[in-house]
């Protein structure tokens, strides 16, 4: 957790680099594709990452004297006996073909290494292609736009879910492709701020002021640097306090509804991010919202208080606001090497039902990168599994939001 909820805190190494100008920094530019375009790995090097990765990631292979490091020439492969004819390997000498052994080609174990590079993200051309169809450089390729502003609320009272990176993910993929969308960040750690590298540091005008102040939204929302379309009303440290504040004023759980409603942007999609607890503030996101998305993190426990989350639901539906209804359930960090992610998915299908999004997050380096550099995984890594699964998501929610009635009663 991060207490004083200033970035720094969180991302001590980046923190000096994310307020830098995009130009030559890490941030890179939008409009132009080829910059965006992961630059050519290393195929032999599992740990390999972009151009701009902080610090090397220790190698995978395993530390041996007798084994030549990846970068030094290799052997010639007719000085290994069992290279020159594999087909003559007898299963007695398996055991020597264990890549660890002296005679061994360094290449037979480092090619050991690569299946979980290449689990994680798919081959370069295909990353390439995925890339410019994530970003979207001409513009031409477009998502449905709703009839009418789709205000989500992103919630579940479990921390380290998904819910802030689900937030700044689907909201960039959307805006690059030509809606006009709107994060409000509403949780006092200020993670959707950091993510979408907007100044929330103690002073900027933030949600807070909205809440308790009753300033304009317009006034706070910041647009978003280097994506059109995108603006975020960031949240500060202060709005931890505001949990308690709110307690004594007035129409204490329609503040953050009223000042959406009053915000002229005419947006295609509001995304409020929620602190992971069921206090005022998430109140107040759900008050202001018609839908709600539950991220469901694909581990053991994964269910377990979602109960209390749908009663809380119910409960503002009832009382506060009758629109409200429980629309996408979208499972992060699904880890495919896991039974117990395919279990948790199933188990979430069965209770959910047609809620639950086909696309299915699944856990990437990339995407945990991305916050450190101010950036979504979208435009931090495009042709990244991570980037390829939340354009699938946000794909999924354009084009359900309009075939279905977006607000009904429910
Ligand atoms: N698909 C993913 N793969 C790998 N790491 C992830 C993924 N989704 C989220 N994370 C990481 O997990 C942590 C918690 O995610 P976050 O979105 O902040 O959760 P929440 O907002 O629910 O607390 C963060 O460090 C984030 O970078
Ligand atoms: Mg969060």
């Amino acid at each position: 957790m991060n207490e004083s909820g200033e970035p720094s805190s969180s991302y001590p190494a980046q923190s000096s680099k994310r307020r830098e100008p995009p130009a030559g920094g890490p941030v890179r530019p939008v409009s132009s594709v080829p910059a965006n375009v992961p630059p050519a790995r290393d195929p032999l090097d599992p740990a390999d990452g972009p151009v701009n990765a902080p610090t090397p990631r220790p190698s995978a292979v395993r530390a041996n004297a007798a084994v030549p490091t990846r970068y030094e020439p290799q052997p010639p492969v007719s000085t290994v006996p069992f290279q020159a004819a594999p087909e003559a390997v007898s299963a007695s000498d398996t055991p020597q073909a264990d890549g660890y052994g002296d005679e061994v080609d360094a290449s037979t174990y480092v090619s050991r290494e690569t299946p979980t590079r290449e689990e994680d993200d798919p081959p370069l051309a295909m990353e390439a292609m995925r890339a410019v169809q994530i970003l979207n450089p001409s513009g031409e390729v477009t998502m449905p736009r709703p009839d009418r502003t789709r205000v989500m609320c992103v919630a579940n009272q479990k921390g380290g879910v998904g819910k802030t990176t689900t937030t700044v993910n689907l909201a960039v993929a959307l805006a690059l492709h030509g809606n006009r969308v709107l994060v409000v960040d509403l949780d006092p750690q200020g993670n959707a701020s950091t993510g979408l590298n907007v100044p929330h540091h103690t002073g900027v005008p933030d949600v807070y002021d909205c809440l308790i102040d009753s300033v304009p939204l317009e006034e706070v929302a910041q647009a978003v640097e280097g994506i059109p379309n995108l603006w975020c009303v960031p949240a500060t440290i202060d709005l931890a306090g505001a949990e308690i504040e709110l307690v004594s004023v007035v129409a204490r759980e329609s503040r953050l509804a009223r000042a959406i409603a009053a915000y002229p942007g005419h947006f295609d999609y509001v995304f409020i991010d929620c602190p992971p607890s069921l206090g005022l503030l998430t109140v107040n996101a759900l008050v202001a919202a018609q839908e709600v998305l539950i991220p469901i993190q694909c581990e053991y426990y994964a269910l377990e208080g979602l109960n209390q989350l749908i009663n809380n639901i119910n409960l503002v539906r009832q009382h506060l606001n009758p629109k409200l209804e429980v629309s996408t359930i979208l499972l992060t960090m699904y880890d495919r090497r896991t039974r117990l992610a395919d279990a948790v998915e199933q188990d979430v299908r069965n209770h959910f039902g047609d809620k639950v999004l086909q696309a299915v997050i699944p856990r990437n380096v990339r995407v945990s990168e991305a916050p450190s550099y101010g950036q979504s995984v979208m435009t931090y890594d495009p042709g990244s599994r991570g980037a390829t699964s939340y354009f699938e998501a946000a794909q999924e929610i354009a084009e359900r939001g309009v075939k279905e009635p977006v607000s009904r009663n429910a």
